[in-house]
Parts: structure tokens; sequence; C-alpha cells
């Protein structure tokens, strides 16, 4: 039996476990290398302010993640195909440490986002 998600450190960890698997990744990794050079030592702790308040309303996020997201379709599209392989590493990072009602809340949360983020990125052609 795993514990569940109770802190910004567990939350740090499924983060990191996550980016370790996207950086090496044959179908996404590109995007945060090539695409966008991303700035891990900022992005890092913004996309764990955004899981902590998703989880546990801490009111720390106030970045705008749809529009990134527009702005990144827009230097190389993203597909279906790449948001099921975001959603699939993220689904392994966090089962492979966690299990529990934040656990299954946090995957809940990235299909949802994900699929607005798709539906919302189409209208941007
Ligand atoms: C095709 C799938 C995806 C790709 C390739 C992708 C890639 C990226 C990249 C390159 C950035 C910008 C990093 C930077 O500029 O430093 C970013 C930011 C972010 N992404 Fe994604 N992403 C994807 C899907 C998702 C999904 C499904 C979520 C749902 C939770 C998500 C949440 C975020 C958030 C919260 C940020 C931070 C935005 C900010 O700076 O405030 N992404 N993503």
């Amino acid at each position: 039996m795993k514990p569940d998600i109770v802190n910004r450190r567990d939350i740090e960890k499924i983060v990191h476990l996550f980016y370790e698997k996207v950086k090496v990744d044959d179908l996404i990794g590109f995007f945060f290398s090539d695409v966008v050079q991303v700035n891990w030592e900022q992005h890092l702790p913004i996309m764990c302010a955004f899981w902590e308040n998703v989880l546990f309303y801490t009111g720390d996020y106030e970045g705008d993640p749809l529009t990134t997201h527009r702005g990144l379709y827009n230097k190389f599209k993203t597909t279906p195909e790449h948001f099921q392989r975001w959603l699939f590493l993220f689904f392994q990072s966090v089962d492979e440490l966690y299990e529990g009602s934040n656990a299954q809340k946090m995957k809940d949360h990235a299909t949802g986002i994900s699929g607005v983020m798709q539906d919302k990125i189409k209208g941007s052609d």
C-alpha cells in the first residue's frame, strides 16, 4: 500500500519524476528542449505551485496555462497523441509513488485540463 499525497514535498517528488520521464521521451521531450528551452529552475516551482493549488487550495499559482499552451501550439502543433503521452507519463509518475484520493484527484484534474486545453487550443487555429 502506497501513501497518499499530503503536502508540497509529495507534489515535488511527482513533478520531478514526471519531468525525468518527459525529458527523455521520444514523442514529447523535444517540446521542452527545442520548441521551448525550458528554464527548469523556474518551471519546476511553478508546476508545484499549480498542483498545490489544485489539491490544497493554496492560491499561490497565478499563471495562465491556456495561454502558455496556445503559444506552444503556435510554435509547434500539439496533437492528441502528444497529450495522450503527457497524461500517460503523468499517471505513471503519480502511480509509482502514491495512491489514494489526492492521487486520484491529481490524475482526474490532469485529464480534465488536458481535454479543455485541447478544445480551446483548437479554436486558435
Ligand atoms: C502535449 C502536452 C503538453 C506539452 C507538450 C506541454 C508543454 C509545456 C511547456 C513547454 C510549458 C512551458 C514551460 C516554460 O515556458 O517554462 C508548459 C507549461 C505548463 N504546463 Fe504543459 N504541456 C502539455 C500538457 C499539459 C497538461 C495536460 C497540463 C495539465 C495540468 C499542463 C500544465 C502546465 C502548466 C500548469 C504549465 C505552467 C504554465 C505557467 O507558466 O504558468 N501541461 N507545458
